[in-house]
């Protein structure tokens, strides 16, 4: 098969395709004829050597994908050839052809067309686990999410209102602004220029928060929220290492979680199965119903991965950028 291979870690120059050996589909896993694959900006960290795959993981990089069903092994009840499908991926992604455990297949939603369904599982499960399975976002609730103009946070604005929240967003520009706001954020803060505190708090505190930017918003973030307000930490664009304040948590009777999907099991409570099980069952009526919808900026051939990278890099993108083979 075809995959993209960084050649060493480095800038986008080292992505090259390369000829490689088909995956056989072990027990329990299924092979897919690979139609797309979506970016994630945790793959820029893995080409410049600073985020390794989980061991046993393919080391080809991408996180998710769409495709056809080529092969089925041992043990998989409930898939077959042909099938049309997504799927989230602890690598292996950037190629023609990948071998998934069957637990983190995923049905494409009626209506989406094969290649964008590349955009869903890594949105999907990221945001469906932190904001309901583990911050337990509810009806009326004032949901904060920082980046809503990227990838996660589109799918997380659009996911967050169709459940009742309201929502709010931070974003790096207008026209991000009016982009974050035509998916149903009620105000998009332009980090930028202005203070997401004092808005969120003038709101009444953020009940739940989705923060990319670890480090340099942890503290920010706890004097957003409201009592017994949760904040999910998914992304470190802001550092990993910061100090708490625990006495201002314990005094709003707040939580802090941090989680990353890549590094989870596939079986367990709360592992990718059965995340992706709950997607199925909850978000995908949502997509269905025209409710949320995968928001693809950029599709670029596999070959030409590099720009993809450099897109992204740019910050210059919106929603989800995709590879096509
Ligand atoms: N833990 C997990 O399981 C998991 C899974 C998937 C993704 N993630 C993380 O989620 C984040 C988003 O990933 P993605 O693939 O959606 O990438 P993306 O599309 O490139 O989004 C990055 C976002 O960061 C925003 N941003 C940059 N500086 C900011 C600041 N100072 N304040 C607020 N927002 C800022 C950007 O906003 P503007 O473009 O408006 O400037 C952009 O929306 C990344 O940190 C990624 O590692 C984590």
């Amino acid at each position: 098969m075809r995959a993209v291979i960084a050649r060493e870690p480095g800038g986008p120059e080292v992505l090259e395709v390369q000829e490689v050996t088909d995956p056989a589909p072990g027990a329990g896993e299924v092979v897919i004829e690979i139609v797309a694959a979506g970016l994630n900006r945790a793959d820029l960290l893995q080409r410049q050597g600073f985020y390794p795959p989980p061991p046993g993981a393919s080391d080809i990089i991408g996180m998710e994908c769409s495709g056809r069903i080529s092969a089925v092994g041992e043990d998989v009840d409930g898939w077959q050839v042909g099938d049309e499908v997504c799927a989230l991926l602890a690598g292996g992604g950037y190629a023609t052809t990948v071998a998934v455990p069957a637990g983190q297949v995923m049905h494409v939603p009626a209506g989406v067309d094969l290649v964008e369904a590349a955009a869903l599982p890594e949105v999907a499960c990221t945001v469906w686990s932190n904001i309901v399975m583990h911050a337990g976002l509810e009806q009326g609730d004032l949901f904060l999410v920082h980046g809503g103009a990227g990838g996660i946070g589109s799918f997380a604005i659009q996911l967050a209102s169709a459940l009742g929240a309201r929502v709010i967003t931070t974003v790096g520009s207008a026209d991000k602004a009016t982009y974050a706001q035509s998916l149903g954020a009620e105000r998009a803060i332009n980090y930028r220029e202005e203070d997401f505190v004092e808005i969120a708090q003038g709101l009444g505190g953020a009940d739940v928060i989705l923060d990319n930017m670890g480090a340099k918003y942890l503290m920010r973030n706890v004097e957003a929220l409201a009592d017994g307000g949760r904040l999910a930490i998914i992304g470190l664009q802001g550092g990993a290492k910061a100090e708490l304040d625990i006495n201002a948590l314990m005094r709003k009777r707040a939580a802090v979680i941090g989680t990353t999907l890549r590094s989870r099991p596939t079986d367990g409570p709360r592992g990718k199965a059965a995340i992706c099980a709950e997607v199925v069952e909850y978000v995908w009526p949502l997509i269905e119903s025209g409710r949320v919808k995968e928001q693809v900026s950029r599709t670029f051939p596999l070959a030409e991965a590099a720009e993809a990278h450099r897109h992204m890099e740019s910050g210059d993108h919106t929603g989800k950028l995709l590879l096509t083979t």
